[in-house]
């Protein structure tokens, strides 16, 4: 484990020499204590990224794509370790952190692989004597904000395409969990990238606003891309309009999980369950709202309830715990105060609705709302939990109006068996991803991005690739001569 600032190829303190603590969600006890860095560290990261520019966007995609295979095989032979890190700072089970490890290396490799494929073009010219080329450019210095839910894999999948594109990487990782991605850049160093070529700094969340600001006001940073809240992601935006920076910004959800009355039940409670406890609903693809048939709602929820109840609950620590602690106390509070307003509006708790003290600080017990309806807080905003409130419906014109009756629109699930509905539906929602009979939808080799107040780019995928580069169009004049 390393806790210090890597910032042009060496370990070091906050230049001013400030520090903050890391603790375990667990039980609140001290893991690290971390660089508290201010703007000044952002601007020196800055200085080493632009400076590894030339260098690193000039070797060849092959070369590239060595280093990040390197980086892929020493992130999978630590896969232990980087469980046991991110359980520690996060929270989550150990089979989750494990299964996060080998999610977030897969963008390293698929990166690695499509290094070598940022092809251009040659478009047939409307006139003799010319010719029409594109070609790819990487940007140049990208700025990577990383959230807490996955400390591994949203760094991972940021800083994977950027290098294969042949950008330099300044990235900062949520101060709750930055010790995944100091770990990820002791391996990376491991595997030979330059110095410069990646630097990764941490900031408490009262200094994260002066590193945001140096990033957005320098005009050498190219690109900014951030997974987090909306609020946060709409002042990323109007900052870099300065600049006029690219940005990719991967923000809140509230997604609708459907359930028809020809769906396979089964399979829709199986497909809900991997959705939502992923990360104990700390995702920001969890269905936040799931709206049942009326011919079917009694069955389903009580197949979902049997299931949700029989969830372990407890600390990475415990091999068998299926739900860690929520990451810090602000997240159970919010949960606790979404399930309240909803029993006082009339849901009612089919199992949990209710924290967990005597496990620790930061546990909400699995739970199960019936009679969700749209007067109630968490229909409107993402819980970010281990609750699912269930609504009813009868018409799928009107489920479909519901679903689509918010700001957000990352990702959208339903299912049914009827083929008409599955492309009416999967034209009509209004989300970047759609899930259909299927509940796991992320994968490395997909785009995964929203629409609406989720925000804009795409991760993973050529398409992935795409948004850390610059499409350059070449006119190339004189040729009927
Ligand atoms: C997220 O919660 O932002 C990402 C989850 C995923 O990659 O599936």
């Amino acid at each position: 484990m390393t806790t210090s600032n890597y910032i042009n190829g060496v370990w070091q303190p906050a230049l001013d020499g400030a520090s903050y603590d890391v603790t375990n969600p667990a039980d609140n006890s001290l893991i690290a204590r971390v660089p508290d860095s201010s703007g000044d560290d952002a601007r020196a990261a800055v200085d080493a990224a632009a400076a590894a520019l030339p260098a690193w966007r000039a070797r060849s995609a092959r070369e590239r794509a060595q280093l990040l295979k390197r980086w892929h095989a020493a992130i999978v032979s630590n896969a232990d370790d980087l469980s046991l890190i991110i359980s520690s700072e996060q929270g989550k089970p150990q089979a989750e952190a494990r299964g996060e490890v080998a999610y977030g290396a897969s963008y390293v490799e698929w990166f690695a692989e499509e290094a070598v494929r940022a092809y251009g073009d040659v478009i047939p010219e409307p006139v003799r004597g010319k010719k029409i080329l594109v070609v790819k450019e990487p940007v140049g210095v990208v700025a990577a904000i990383t959230p807490w839910n996955f400390p591994l894999a949203m760094i991972a999948r940021k800083i994977a395409p950027a290098l294969a594109a042949g950008c330099t990487v300044v990235a900062k990782p949520a101060e709750d969990t930055p010790l995944t991605a100091l770990a990820l850049a002791s391996l990376a160093a491991q595997a030979g990238f330059p110095p410069g070529v990646l630097n990764i700094i941490t900031s408490s969340r009262e200094r994260t606003p002066s590193v945001a600001a140096a990033w957005q006001n320098d005009g050498r940073v190219r690109k900014i891309t951030f997974t987090g809240s909306t609020t946060v992601g709409k002042l990323l935006a109007r900052g870099a309009a300065d600049t006029l920076k690219k940005l990719s910004l991967e923000l809140g959800g509230n997604a609708p999980f459907l359930v028809f009355e020809d769906a396979d039940l089964d399979e829709a409670v199986n497909g809900l369950m991997a959705a939502k406890f992923r990360n104990g609903g700390q995702t920001c693809v969890s269905p936040n709202r799931v709206y049942v048939h009326e011919a079917v709602y009694e069955r389903f929820a009580q197949k979902l309830a049997a299931r949700v109840s029989a969830l372990k609950v407890g600390p990475a620590t415990e091999a068998d715990s299926q739900i860690g602690p929520m990451i810090n106390p602000r997240a159970v509070e919010k949960i606790a105060a979404h399930v309240a307003d909803a029993k006082s509006k009339g849901a009612v708790a089919l199992c949990g609705g209710e924290r967990l003290r005597n496990l620790g600080p930061n546990y909400y017990a699995p739970s199960v709302l019936s009679e969700a309806t749209h007067e109630m807080q968490l229909a409107h905003e993402e819980t970010f939990g281990p609750v699912v409130p269930l609504f009813r419906f009868r018409d799928e014109e009107h489920v479909a109006t519901l679903a689509n009756d918010t700001p957000f629109g990352l990702a959208a699930y339903f299912y049914t068996q009827n083929l008409a509905r599955v492309w009416r539906m999967a034209e009509r929602l209004e989300t970047g991803l759609v899930g259909i009979n299927e509940g796991a939808v992320a994968a490395e080799a997909a785009p995964f991005g929203g629409v609406k107040e989720s925000g804009y780019g795409r991760e993973g995928s050529r398409y992935g690739l795409d948004d850390y580069m610059h499409t350059k169009y070449l006119c190339m004049g004189g040729l009927s001569r």
